[in-house]
């Protein structure tokens, strides 16, 4: 009998506050996590597992920690993350593992293997992999050589075509792809932090980007602007012959008010 692939679901950069009711650029984070939840909660086919590649919290807030974790644990899968820039680490420790919530960074799926990274440098925007991260990604790959491995954190660990993006990125990015070079059970990346849908190779080895829950950033633009696009997230079947399949799945309307003239934020 032909089995069903592993189905995993990317949620990123949700950005949630304290409050809420309160918004980014437009945008009531609260509101739209929500949304982009529900859309996964009533598609037919239902995730195995949720990844939420960082930058869960805005305003580094227990609340808004809180609020993520009434809204996480009454769902049915187990729920993986990794933290981003906007993530208070120590917080984070004190809230997970709890129920559904796992803290897990190497998980085992029948002939795959999931690795999370931290990427985060402290009180940074940009990223950076400390070497007991590196440390961690050299055990798992050495330790699963025939497992085809899927490895996600935040930062973008490649140039993604936006000027102002560029130094905001995984600033050693050239140790972890030499890293890399040495296996060859790396199947494909993924990342959050440039509230983006983006898709390239290198070394060949495929690796993906996600909108955000919140706020988009516009394509190819030199500067901080906004796209007027709706909200989303990425599904990414993993079959057992070693094939993936990954799309983007976005809201049917912009949940917000688009801010075209936004500079930052
Ligand atoms: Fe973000």
């Amino acid at each position: 009998m032909k089995k069903d692939p592993i189905r995993l679901v990317q949620i990123s950069d949700i950005h949630l506050f304290a409050d809420k009711q309160k918004a980014l650029l437009g945008v009531k984070t609260y509101d739209s996590f929500l949304a982009v939840l529900d859309h996964v909660k009533s598609c037919t086919k239902q995730p195995d597992h949720i990844i939420l590649s960082g930058d869960l919290s805005q305003d580094y807030t227990k609340d808004s920690y809180t609020h993520l974790i009434q809204l996480l644990t009454n769902l049915p899968q187990t729920v993986y993350f990794v933290p981003g820039n906007h993530d208070q680490p120590e917080l984070i420790s004190s809230f997970f593992p709890q129920k559904n919530i796992s803290k897990l960074k190497q998980i085992i799926l029948e002939d795959w293997q999931l690795i999370l990274l931290n990427s985060q440098k402290p009180n940074r925007v940009s990223g950076y992999f400390a070497e007991e991260e590196l440390n961690f990604l050299e055990k798992c790959l050495k330790e699963y050589p025939n497992h085809r491995s899927i490895i996600i954190f935040h930062h973008h660990p490649v140039s993604v075509g936006s000027q102002w993006l560029e130094k905001l990125g995984v600033t050693n990015a050239d140790v972890f792809w030499s890293l890399l070079r040495n296996f060859s059970n790396v199947h494909t990346i993924f990342f959050g932090h440039i509230h983006q849908e983006h898709e390239g190779s290198k070394q060949n080895i495929k690796y993906y980007s996600v909108p955000s829950t919140c706020i988009q950033f516009k394509i190819n633009s030199d500067h901080f602007s906004l796209e007027n696009l709706p909200q989303g997230y990425r599904w990414i079947d993993l079959y057992p012959d070693g094939q993936l399949k990954t799309g983007v799945i976005r809201l049917d309307h912009y949940i917000g008010e688009f801010q075209k003239e936004a500079k930052g934020y």
